[in-house]
């Protein structure tokens, strides 16, 4: 049987360069011999792409801050149960462009959700299921809303105010202090040959973990 593979997730505000820093990520570790799957939240399965569609089509109605709360969810119970865990069991890695991290951030920094609320709903639909190690993309709110702005049309959340922003960028820094020995910073605002050379010291530290926690076997 082979080892549980790694679950490993990218987050940060809007406009941070998670994708093009995802596929880097990805590469890094495919040629050092990982299978990984990339994926990402909300999405990751047909019905979680369908509730990612729903949940930022701009819409001319308010969107409750608990139904947001739940289509989020629901994207990542089927997301978990179809994709992540038969993953992982195989022994692969996956690699998510965002996981409950981001509801942290967003509905409790961005919509005042109580973290408790949150926390019920992560036990509820994740088990013991938590990532091995999360970098998250930090950068100046206003850094990643003209980048973000620059690539067109802005979805339904992108839409908030930059006071939101803010808020989300403090609710995923107090995030790092919650679970801290699983995260790594990484400051996005600067040029991307840096913020590589950050993610290249990143993939090497978990794949000689890895490597490691194998040898200890
Ligand atoms: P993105 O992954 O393309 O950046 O878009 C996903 C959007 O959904 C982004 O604005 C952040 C938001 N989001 C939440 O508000 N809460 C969550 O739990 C997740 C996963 C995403």
């Amino acid at each position: 049987m082979s080892a549980r593979g790694l679950f490993i997730t990218m987050e940060g505000g809007e406009g941070v360069g998670k994708s093009t820093n995802l596929d880097f990520l990805e590469r890094l570790f495919k040629d050092n011999g990982v299978e990984i799957v990339t994926t990402r939240e909300p999405g990751g399965t047909r019905l979680g792409e369908d509730i990612r569609e729903l949940l930022l089509r701009v819409r001319d109605e308010p969107v409750h801050a608990v139904t947001e709360l739940l289509l989020l969810f629901a994207a990542r119970a089927q997301h978990i149960a179809e994709l992540i865990e038969p993953a992982l069991a195989d022994g692969k890695w996956v690699l998510s462009d965002r996981f409950t991290d981001a509801t942290y951030a967003y509905q409790c920094g961005g919509r005042g959700v109580d973290r408790a609320v949150v926390e019920q709903l992560e036990n509820l639909v994740q088990g013991t299921l938590r990532p091995d190690y999360t970098l998250l993309l930090d950068a100046p709110v206003d850094v990643g809303m003209t980048r973000a702005r620059n690539r067109g049309e802005l979805d339904r959340i992108e839409q908030e105010t930059m006071a939101f922003f803010e808020r989300v960028r403090q609710g995923y820094l107090q995030q790092t202090q919650t679970q801290g020995d699983r995260y790594r910073i990484i400051d996005a605002g600067q040029p991307l040959v840096d913020v590589q050379k950050g993610l290249t010291a990143f993939g090497n530290e978990v794949l000689a973990r890895w490597t490691q926690s194998r040898a200890e076997l």
